[in-house]
């Protein structure tokens, strides 16, 4: 057993943070070796419980679930800032190309390697991540996050037009190459395959359909796509897919949404696409650094709510701007701000970082699983120092309360606020700090 004296947040089951000053957590190996949360609560209330229990003090820090990446690309690690006027550009002058260097299996493991140095410096503890269209690619990823133990999702990207020589894939094999890395990762230790259609304008119908296919075979596995990001490539989607309904429907139409599926940016969707998100259990990846430096929009928190649609944040690290969940959420922040058709929405902090943390693991399905620290949530988790820089020490030295704590976190902080990160009760070892 390990156990741990610090500030604790939680959360409970109608989002709300359950916050502990003096508190204790108690974490134990399960039957196959991943710690588990045995006990988290008041230290006061628990001690007794756990007589002669060696407890390590970190009473100057605050122990919060590690952050849920709900959409991220390693590949696009060394794509970040790159600039374009828009998602269509960017892709051609930028994205494409890069990723077309992941045919190369020994670079695609070198960046995969500096990708969880990042997360776990960062205190990211699980990602749903694409890979490249490139099979190796997918084993770099699924290789480097088994040997840190990690929980951790992702797939071969399936696009097989509107794709640059390098990068477009053949759709047969596509497929054929998708259900061999499934079957081989699928459920290893903590792996999930996540089936990736890049979106519909770089897939035919024939490659769509058999990604619909696979996902009705295989339930339990992810989805992951992107929908509705761009106006441009909304009327794009329009074009090649006249007969859908709308650009979602698209990959209704496929079999492509359903519980798990989780589609990045959700931006420009109209009333009935909200509904169609909620009634097949689909949910958005909601990526605001990305959505505001490639100019995309902004994600509608009111209308997903009043949709009762499931969501979560995001990095989409190389469009987005950083695997910061600090930046993240304080650009979420900006977005309820200015974004909304009804402006002036201030997200709460905690809801800011329920998005980052138990939301995000609900909204993959992985509730009570990862994203928490109640009793049976494998124990990934983060160390913080709110004290990390003198600026931010100054500011949480004055905050009253716990909504103030988390706001100087998000707004001030950054990985240097990130003390520790565990793994199923391992530190990770972090490899490129100096
Ligand atoms: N749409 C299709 N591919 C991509 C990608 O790599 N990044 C983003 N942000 N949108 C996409
Ligand atoms: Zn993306």
């Amino acid at each position: 057993m390990q156990a741990y004296r610090a500030a604790l947040l939680r959360f409970d089951d109608q989002h709300r943070p359950l916050y502990d000053p003096d508190g204790l957590l108690v974490t134990a190996p399960d039957e196959w070796g991943v710690h588990t949360v045995r006990a988290a609560g008041a230290y006061g209330a628990l001690i007794e419980q756990f007589p002669g229990l060696g407890v390590h003090d970190w009473r100057d820090r605050l122990i919060a679930p590690g952050f849920v990446d709900m959409h991220v690309h390693y590949p696009q690690t060394d794509v970040i800032g790159s600039p374009a006027d828009g998602l269509l550009p960017w892709l051609e002058h930028y994205t494409f190309p890069h990723e077309a260097r992941f045919s190369d299996p020994a670079y695609a493991c070198g960046v995969a390697a500096f990708f969880f140095d990042e997360l776990q410096r960062h205190g990211v503890t699980t990602a749903l991540t694409f890979a490249t269209s490139h099979p190796a690619s997918v084993t770099a990823a699924f290789e480097a996050a088994q040997a840190r133990g990690l929980r951790f999702i992702t797939g071969k990207v399936l696009q097989d037009r509107n794709s640059p020589d390098g990068v477009r894939d053949e759709t047969e094999q596509s497929l054929i190459d998708s259900e061999t890395l499934l079957q081989r990762w699928h459920g290893v230790d903590r792996l999930g395959y996540a089936i990736t259609p890049r979106f519909a304008p770089s897939c035919t119908p024939a490659q769509l359909r058999g990604a619909g296919e696979l996902a009705a075979r295989y339930p339990a596995t992810w989805i992951q796509s992107h929908v509705a990001e761009n106006r441009d490539e909304v009327r794009w989607a329009h074009e090649l897919f006249p007969e859908a309904g709308s650009y979602l429907g698209v990959y209704g139409d496929f079999g492509l949404l359903r519980q798990r599926a989780v589609y990045a940016h959700c931006i420009h969707l109209s009333e009935d696409d909200r509904a169609l998100m909620q009634r097949s259990g689909a949910v958005a990846a909601v990526c605001p650094t990305s959505n505001l430096f490639l100019g995309s929009g902004f994600f509608d928190y009111l209308a997903a709510d009043a949709a009762g649609m499931g969501y979560g944040l995001a990095s989409d690290v190389g469009g987005g701007t950083s695997f910061s969940p600090f930046k993240t959420m304080l650009a979420a922040y900006f977005v309820g701000r200015e974004g909304q058709t009804k402006p002036g929405l201030s997200l709460q902090p905690s809801q800011l970082w329920w998005q980052h943390t138990a939301g995000a693991a609900h909204a993959l399905g992985l509730k009570g699983v990862v994203g928490n620290l109640q009793p049976g949530n494998e124990a990934d988790f983060v160390v913080l120092n709110p004290e990390a820089t003198p600026l931010l020490a100054r500011r949480t030295q004055q905050a009253d309360s716990l909504e103030e704590l988390l706001f100087a976190l998000i707004v001030l902080g950054d990985e240097r606020v990130v003390t520790q990160t565990f793994s199923a009760g391992l530190k990770a070892q972090a490899l490129n700090r100096t």
